[in-house]
Order: C-alpha cells, then structure tokens, then sequence
C-alpha cells in the first residue's frame, strides 16, 4: 500500500510532478491539491488527445481516485467548470465521488485578475512576471481577512456581502488603477451559478480525509510550483503567493505533520524558471537556447519561454532540507544527451560548502564538469540499461544534494519511467 506521501517540486516548477504523479496516484485513494491555482498547469493525454489542466489533479483519469482541492488552493470557479466540462465532454465523469472541493477554499474573482495585471503593469522594470490568473490578490484578502470563499457560493447572502466588501477594497484599488469595475451584481449571479454546480462536490476535506486515513487508506498530495517560488522560502519577492513546500499540506489540506510519511522532491536534471528573479545557473546565448528547444521548455499554463540552465546541487540540496525530501524523482535526463560534458554548479562562491546565501542575487556559481553521454536515452526500459556516465551523473546528484533518486524518467511516455525502487517499486 502506498504511504502517504507529498510531491513537491525541488527548483521553480515544472519539474514534471504531474507524470511522477500520474505514476503513485494508481495506489492512492485520494490526491490533494493543498496549495496554488490555476497558475499551475499539466497536460493529459486522453485517448489520444491532450487536455492541459490547471486546478484538477491528474488522478481525475483514475475511477478509483478521489481527486481534493484542500482549503489552501485559490479556485476560480469558471475555470474549474471548463475543466469539468472538458473532461466530460470526452467521457470522463467529474462527479461528487471524483471530486471533493473544501468549503474553506478561496474564491478568485475577476477584480482579482484587473488587480494582478494592474499591479505587474505598475512595478515597470521589476515585474515578477506574474501568470496573472489573480493568485497573489486573492491570498492577499484571503491573509487580510477579506476574501470570499467556497462556502459562501452557497448562499446568495454570504455571497453578496462578500462580494460588496471586496469591490469597496479590491474594487477600489483597481479603479484607482485605472481598471473598469464589472458590475457586482452580475458577477454575484455568475457565481452563484457556480455554486449550484459545485454544491454535490462541496464538503469538509479534512474531515473526508481524516476518514480516509482512518480506514487505511492512503492520500498524496500534490504540489503546485517548486520550492524557490515559496512565499518564505523562495526568492522573495519573485515568488508565488503560498507555501510551496512540503509543509504547507499539513495547512493547506488539514492534516497534521505526523500524518505524511515520505516526501517526494521532483528534480529536472537541469534547471528553469519562469518569470523574473535570481536565478544562479542561467545561460542564455545559444547554449541556453539550445536546452530550451531540447527539453521543449515552454510554459504549460502561459505558453512563455522558460529560462534555462544547468543543475544547481546547492538549490537542490537546501530544497532537500526545507521540505524533509526522502526521495527525489529525476526528470529530463534524456535532454542531456549529446553533450560532451554536462557543467554543474557545485557550490557558490564566498559561501562554504554547506553554506546558503541569504540572498540568492548575491550567489555566484562554481562549476564541474560531469562527462556526457552520446546516446539517446529514450529507448531505455530500466537503470541498467543508462549509460554508465549517465549513471554516474544520477550517483552524483545523489551525493552532492543528500538524498535518493528512486525514479528517473528519459521522455514523456509511462514506458520511459525508470523505477529504480523504493517507494515507487510498490
Ligand atoms: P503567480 O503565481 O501567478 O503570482 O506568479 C508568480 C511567479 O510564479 C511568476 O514568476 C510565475 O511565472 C511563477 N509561477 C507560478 N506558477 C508557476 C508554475 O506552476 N510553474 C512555474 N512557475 C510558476
């Protein structure tokens, strides 16, 4: 059986979780979304055609699977309803008993999006870069006590006061900007229509939960963004507007840290980012280019660009320790082929071997070079059949960031996952 285990990401997103994902969450009873919105995005493939979901787990494919969105997540209700109605419209059911979505949730309005861009638009030259689906203005109200949230869809009355109080604060702050207000009223009827869809699926998620532990059963929680983007732990203020580590399940989904058993850190074996912020290992210039178009580095949720570099074992090893990673899940590895040497950041300068910058602005990357490997590795079916300096490159990110890859994967196919054992030989 599978334990309870959180997936989190070990750089700044996009590592790939939803196929690591997609693997553990055919033992699982239930996948948890505890943290994030739409600004997070995987793409299915669903009898051969793809679907990009940005708030519903993967294990939505799965009949077995009971799929949450935990208190922590921001909903923005018509994006759920396209990707409900997405997935029925190619025969997969998205009913109360696939879908639970906790009452305590918060709701992102359309004032929330105005206000997103508007604030972007006025930070000039220092944009975070934001995916601009009005993340950080709803957990805004949501920590100023000022938010609407699920529960309130299902009542017409919560609803209207809520909506009235965040159009004389949110709402003023963007016709102050310059934004035209929707009309209140009519955004109150399109919610409440929302709600009507989703009161079946509406419940207490961490008391579903509680009893789905209770009986024995086990729960994943996936995390959206990575470690880097974390409001605290991250590249402040170039970072998303939650918790991203592993800790923030307990909070976002209503457990308590004794209930989690492993966590799963998901590492690219280079790295990328989106959006603004220090970023030690970038390159850019051709090199950079050419790890772009080799790992087809595009956001799934913007469609923009990533930036793109090398692996960097100090990020990875502090990404290690905030979120207690047990095992790490080693994604991309086939895009690395063809390079005669793979540079590595090994340390940062004017830091100790150990040490972390209080800033990472102020890091400056020292290099190894790691020997390549020439062949494809797509065919590969198991670890052994790696080259043995790709082997080598996995034994030394095992070393320098202290923990176990347990799983690798050469392409985006299921037949390209490469259990290496432990948690995922289940
Ligand atoms: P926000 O989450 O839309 O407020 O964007 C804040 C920062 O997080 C921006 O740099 C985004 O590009 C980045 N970001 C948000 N979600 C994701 C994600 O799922 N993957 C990678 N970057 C993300």
């Amino acid at each position: 059986m599978l334990p309870n285990v959180v997936v989190v990401g070990t750089q700044w997103g996009d590592e790939g979780k939803g196929k690591v994902v997609d693997v553990l969450s055919t033992r699982a009873d239930a996948v948890v979304r505890f943290q994030g919105g739409n600004n997070a995005g995987h793409t299915l493939v669903v009898d051969g055609e793809k679907i990009v979901l940005h708030l519903l787990p993967s294990g939505i494919l799965r009949p077995a699977c009971l799929c949450v969105l935990g208190n922590g997540v921001v909903i923005d209700p018509g994006v759920l309803w396209k990707e409900i109605d997405a997935l029925e419209a190619r025969g997969v059911p998205v009913d109360a008993g696939r879908l639970l979505v906790s009452a305590r949730a918060h709701v992102i309005l359309p004032i929330h999006k105005q206000l997103d861009l508007l604030r972007e638009d006025a930070r000039g030259d220092a944009k975070i870069g934001t995916t601009g689906r009005g993340i950080g203005p709803t957990y805004g109200d949501k920590v100023a006590r000022a938010g609407v949230r699920v529960v309130d869809l299902l009542d017409r009355a919560s609803l209207t006061e809520r909506i009235r109080a965040a159009w004389s604060s949110v709402g003023r702050a963007v016709a102050d900007g310059g934004g035209d207000l929707p009309d209140q009223d009519a955004v109150i009827e399109e919610y409440l229509v929302y709600g009507d869809r989703l009161r079946p699926m509406v419940g207490d998620a961490a008391g579903v939960l509680y009893r789905i532990r209770a009986g024995g059963g086990s729960v994943l929680f996936e995390g959206a963004q990575g470690t880097f983007l974390d409001v605290d732990h991250g590249t402040y203020p170039y970072v998303t507007s939650s918790n991203t580590v592993a800790g923030a399940a307990c909070t976002g989904a209503g457990v308590g840290p004794t209930a989690i058993d492993e966590v799963v850190g998901i590492v690219k074996a280079y790295t990328t980012r989106v959006g603004s912020g220090p970023f030690p290992t970038e390159v850019g210039g051709e090199t950079g280019e050419w790890l772009r178009a080799a790992g087809a580095e595009y956001g799934a949720t913007t469609g923009r660009p990533r930036r793109c570099g090398w692996f960097d074992a100090p990020l990875v090893r502090q990404a290690v320790r905030l979120n207690g990673v047990t095992r790490l899940a080693l994604t991309k590895l086939d895009v690395l082929s063809g390079l005669a040497e793979v540079p590595v950041c090994v340390r940062y300068g004017g830091a100790d071997v150990d040490g972390w910058p209080l800033s990472l602005e102020q890091a400056r990357p020292e290099y190894a070079s790691l020997p390549g490997w020439g062949v494809d590795l797509g065919s590969c079916r198991s670890f052994e059949d790696l080259p043995e300096a790709c082997r080598a490159y996995v034994a030394w990110i095992e070393e320098a960031v202290g923990a176990p890859v347990d799983l690798v994967s050469v392409g985006p196919g299921r037949e390209q996952t490469l259990v290496r054992g432990g948690l995922f030989a289940g």
